[in-house]
């Protein structure tokens, strides 16, 4: 949460509460990725630089939300969690991993640089903070 707090422009309404986090968590095919600064897993009282939301189902994965604190962008920490979420799709024998994101978010070029090509769009899925519609772009990798 600390990271979903500082990561989010409030502004898009992508962010999820405890309380949702807390509940998907919950559920027994969602997990969290949760990394440090230098990429890996959290030990020692290490403070988290990112994390993944995914949801396992037969055959494929889900990214369900993906956060790097602002100040430990650009490091490569966001392609090393999508990385390591596709190894485990891979372990679970799933086919396909998917994401949705809102259509003009610039974390295109990450999704688009791991393998994830676009395969449908929800219009005006997402509300903004100011009423405006956004469509969603679903993306899909094959493993
Ligand atoms: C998207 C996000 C997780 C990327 O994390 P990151 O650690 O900065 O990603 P990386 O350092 O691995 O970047 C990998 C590549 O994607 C590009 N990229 C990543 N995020 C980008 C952004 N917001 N705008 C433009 N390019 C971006 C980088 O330039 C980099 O390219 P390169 O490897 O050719 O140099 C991070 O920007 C973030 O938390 N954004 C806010 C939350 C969000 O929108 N999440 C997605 C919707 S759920």
């Amino acid at each position: 949460m600390a990271v979903m707090e500082v990561a989010f422009d409030p502004h898009w309404r992508e962010a999820w509460t405890r309380q949702q986090v807390a509940n998907s968590l919950a559920m027994p095919h969602t997990y969290a990725i949760l990394v440090d600064d230098a990429g890996g897993d959290l030990s020692d009282g290490k403070e988290a630089a990112g994390f993944i939301l995914a949801r396992r189902a037969p055959g494929e994965e889900e990214l369900l939300l993906i956060g790097v604190r602002p100040d430990r962008r650009g490091r490569g920490i966001g392609r090393l969690l999508i990385e390591r979420f596709a190894d485990l799709a891979r372990a679970a024998e799933a086919e396909r991993i998917f994401l949705e994101m809102r259509a003009n978010n610039p974390a295109e070029s990450l999704y688009r640089s791991c393998g994830f090509e676009p395969i449908g769009r929800r219009k005006d899925y997402y509300r903004t903070l100011d009423g405006c519609f956004l469509d969603a772009i679903t993306f899909a990798r094959k493993l």
